[in-house]
């Protein structure tokens, strides 16, 4: 039997690597087989190339070499571990896929999104998640959530100037792009409430999970 791909997206402390867990710990408690993964990278070539684009010393790309990159990352993770592992039924998790780069390096860096949407096409063939969870909450929650994990304390004056120095507007045009691509693709895309509490978000990821089996044909409590 054909497994599942469900993807998290969202911008930076939406909580989506607490909801991956939570995900995975709700289809492991039902029987099934879960593989955990995450963008960039997932497979050992895949995160050869997570150091170039993430580290500070990885390069200098331009625009076409860096979403070529995150491509050639991609299409090494879903032929080498994603689509094995569903073939295999299991439930892959990947925190962050493609509807990150048209979020981060489209609408929030303005490349050119048809440019992307080609280099998709060549490298992943129309392969799609078949569910993705975007954790939609205001810009400054999430930052603050971010800025709280690196353990800096809110409400003082050298957090206010670490917040501005984020670039807000930056973190709006992301927030508006993810809304964007949910919109075109409402079937696929569901877009959560992710500022209240992790077990209220994970309340409205369980009801499109249920949902998604009951389609399938599978059993989910
Ligand atoms: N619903 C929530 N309410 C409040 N705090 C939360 C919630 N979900 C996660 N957090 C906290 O916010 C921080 C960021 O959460 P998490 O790491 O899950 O987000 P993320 O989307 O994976 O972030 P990043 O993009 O940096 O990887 C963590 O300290 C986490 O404990
Ligand atoms: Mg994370």
């Amino acid at each position: 039997m054909h497994g599942l791909f469900i993807t998290l997206e969202g911008g930076e402390g939406a909580g989506k690597t607490t909801q991956c867990r939570k995900i995975k710990e709700f289809f492991e408690s039902t029987g099934y087989e879960v593989v955990l993964t995450r963008e960039p990278g997932g497979t050992p070539e895949a995160e050869k190339i997570r150091n170039l684009l993430v580290q500070r010393d990885g390069g200098n790309w331009t625009p076409t070499a860096e979403c070529l990159l995150f491509f050639a990352a991609r299409q090494m993770h879903v032929e080498t571990l994603i689509k094995p592992a569903i073939a295999a039924g299991k439930v892959v998790i990947s925190d962050r896929f493609t509807d990150s780069t048209i979020a981060y390096q489209g609408y929030g860096h303005g490349f050119d999104l048809d440019t992307i949407r080609q280099v998709e096409q060549i490298a992943l063939a129309g392969f799609k998640p078949d569910l993705t969870f975007l954790l939609d909450l205001p810009v400054e929650d999430g930052l603050r959530r971010s800025l709280k994990q690196k353990d800096i304390a809110v409400g003082d004056e050298s957090t206010e100037d670490r917040f501005e120095k984020l670039d807000k507007s930056f973190h709006e045009k992301l927030r508006q792009g993810f809304l964007t691509i949910a919109r075109e693709s409402p079937v696929r895309v569901k877009v959560i409430d992710a500022s209240i509490d992790p077990d209220n978000v994970f309340a409205q990821i369980k009801i499109h999970l249920q949902e998604k089996m009951e389609k399938v044909g599978r059993n989910v409590i």
